[in-house]
């Protein structure tokens, strides 16, 4: 492979992480345990519920204990929000409930009858539209290294810019603490933040 050839397979690849989240790559300690492929819930541990999910109205029974998170990638087969510590603690899964951003793993299905969820597959305008300014910007500041926290950042980072909170570099860290890098990207990961909030 030449190393302009490698440069681009770089560059497509992380493009194509920002947009979906797809083939990411990450260690064991932020991976986590990934749970079995949910079936449809029936009986009495079981909820109906509605929902709202990238602008499709969606109706599942689940498990009363199934969160979010698992809803997302084993029930809708939405695997761009990811599944690192299942436990409240890296941001990996952040995607936006009714306009506030909370983590997928924290967050029970079932307590979500009527909400509208944003998750990384639905912040572009459709398959072939442009892509968010916040997407971008994580492209052109290269900002990921295995991508496997970008879709959490990027949910994070838009309701970041919505709330106020990146008007500084400092605010914009303050405020996007709860989203672990394991690479360890934060310098660009700020800079992709502040030039979608400055609207460059
Ligand atoms: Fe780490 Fe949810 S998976 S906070
Ligand atoms: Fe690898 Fe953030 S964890 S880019």
């Amino acid at each position: 492979m030449t190393a302009s050839s490698s440069a681009l397979s770089r560059r497509t690849f992380i493009a194509a992480s920002a947009v979906s989240g797809v083939a990411t790559v990450a260690g064991p300690s932020l991976l986590g345990a990934e749970s079995a492929v949910a079936e449809p819930a029936t009986g009495e541990f079981s909820t109906r519920v509605s929902l709202t999910v990238n602008g499709t109205r969606r109706t599942v029974s689940v498990d009363n204990r199934t969160s979010l998170l698992d809803l997302l990638r084993e029930h809708f087969r939405l695997t761009g929000t990811k599944k690192g510590c299942d436990a409240g603690a890296c941001g990996a899964c952040t995607v936006v409930v009714d306009g506030r951003r909370v983590n997928g793993c924290l967050t029970l299905a079932v307590r979500l009858e009527g909400a509208e969820v944003i998750t990384i597959e639905g912040l572009a305008s459709g398959e072939d539209g442009p892509l968010h300014p916040l997407q971008q910007a994580f492209i052109d500041e290269d900002a990921f290294q295995c991508g496997f926290c970008t879709p959490g950042q990027i949910m994070s980072g838009v309701a970041c810019i919505r709330e106020g909170h990146a008007r500084s570099p400092e605010e914009i860290r303050e405020w996007m603490s709860g989203n672990i890098c394991r690479c360890g990207c934060y310098v660009k990961i700020v800079r992709a933040v502040q030039q979608a909030a400055n609207g460059k």
